[in-house]
């Protein structure tokens, strides 16, 4: 029989289980993955019992909760606490999500928390998104215009600025992407939902003068086409945002732009 060595790493092995705080008698279980590429050690599942009397409600106030009280080496990127800078979202209780807006009580039993899926880790709760960002970058997100510079501003009717409702409020946290099959396996040159969402965007804008260039650039077997309307994106949209829709509406655009 073929015998098939795991990769370095991709074994969550058993951890530590941290004290219980002493005399707290209203206490969550966390399960956290705990990995650092300091220590040469395969990722670990690691327990902690926050103190519910002495810690906010959000699964993110009890990540901050074990970090100033138990563990100070864990290792999570936060910065708003209210849903807006999307530097929080990770996988809990088996769906990506944003740490501050989950409510614990959401969770039944422990709290299991894992870095967003298919990323590369840097530590623990830390997913890599330098492939990401420079995704987001080469949709060249920002206003492309020919025709001189207005005097004051560039102007939109209100109704074309309506528009952009359920797309300028994307908070680029990577939920919709890192829970998209296709993006798992061809992330390196499928777009993905959040970025694509975000190509619409600039589509859709009508102070923008370059929308052939925009869709010449999408036109392509895997930038694009690799979505294959699976809506996990959708779903997973902390933000309720619908990233599959924005896909079909740059396909149907692709479309429109042939006949
Ligand atoms: S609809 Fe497209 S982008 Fe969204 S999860 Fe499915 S394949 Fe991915
Ligand atoms: S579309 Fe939603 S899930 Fe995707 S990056 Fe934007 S806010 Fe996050
Ligand atoms: S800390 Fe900013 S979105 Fe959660």
């Amino acid at each position: 029989m073929v015998e098939l060595a795991l990769p370095k790493n991709s074994q969550i092995e058993p951890g530590r289980s941290w004290a219980r705080p002493e005399g707290a008698n209203n206490l969550k279980e966390f399960r956290i993955y705990r990995w650092s590429p300091d220590d040469d050690q395969n990722p670990r599942l690691d327990t902690y019992y926050v103190d519910l009397d002495d810690c906010g409600p959000m699964v993110l106030d009890g990540l901050l909760w074990i970090k100033n009280s138990v563990d100070p080496t864990l290792t999570l990127r936060r910065s708003c606490r209210e849903g807006i800078c999307g530097s929080c979202a990770m996988n809990i209780d088996g769906t990506n999500t944003l740490a501050c807006t989950k409510g614990m009580d959401e969770v039944e039993g422990p709290v299991k928390v894992y870095p967003l899926p298919h990323l590369p880790v840097v530590k623990d709760l830390v997913p890599d998104l330098t492939n990401f960002y420079a995704q987001h970058r080469s949709i060249e997100p920002w206003l492309k215009t020919t025709t001189p510079a207005p005097e004051k501003e560039w102007k939109q009717s209100h109704e074309d600025r309506a528009r952009l409702d359920g797309l300028y409020e994307c908070i680029l946290c990577a939920c919709c992407s890192t829970s998209c099959p296709s993006y798992w396996w061809n992330g390196d040159r499928y777009l993905g939902p959040a970025v694509l969402l975000q190509a619409y965007r600039w589509l859709i804008d009508s102070r923008d003068e370059a929308t052939g260039e925009r869709l010449d650039h999408l036109e392509d077997p895997f930038r694009l086409y690799r979505c294959h309307t699976i809506m996990n994106c959708t779903q997973a949209c902390p933000k309720g945002l619908n990233p599959a829709k924005a896909i079909a509406e740059i396909k149907q655009m692709m479309v429109e732009r042939r006949v």
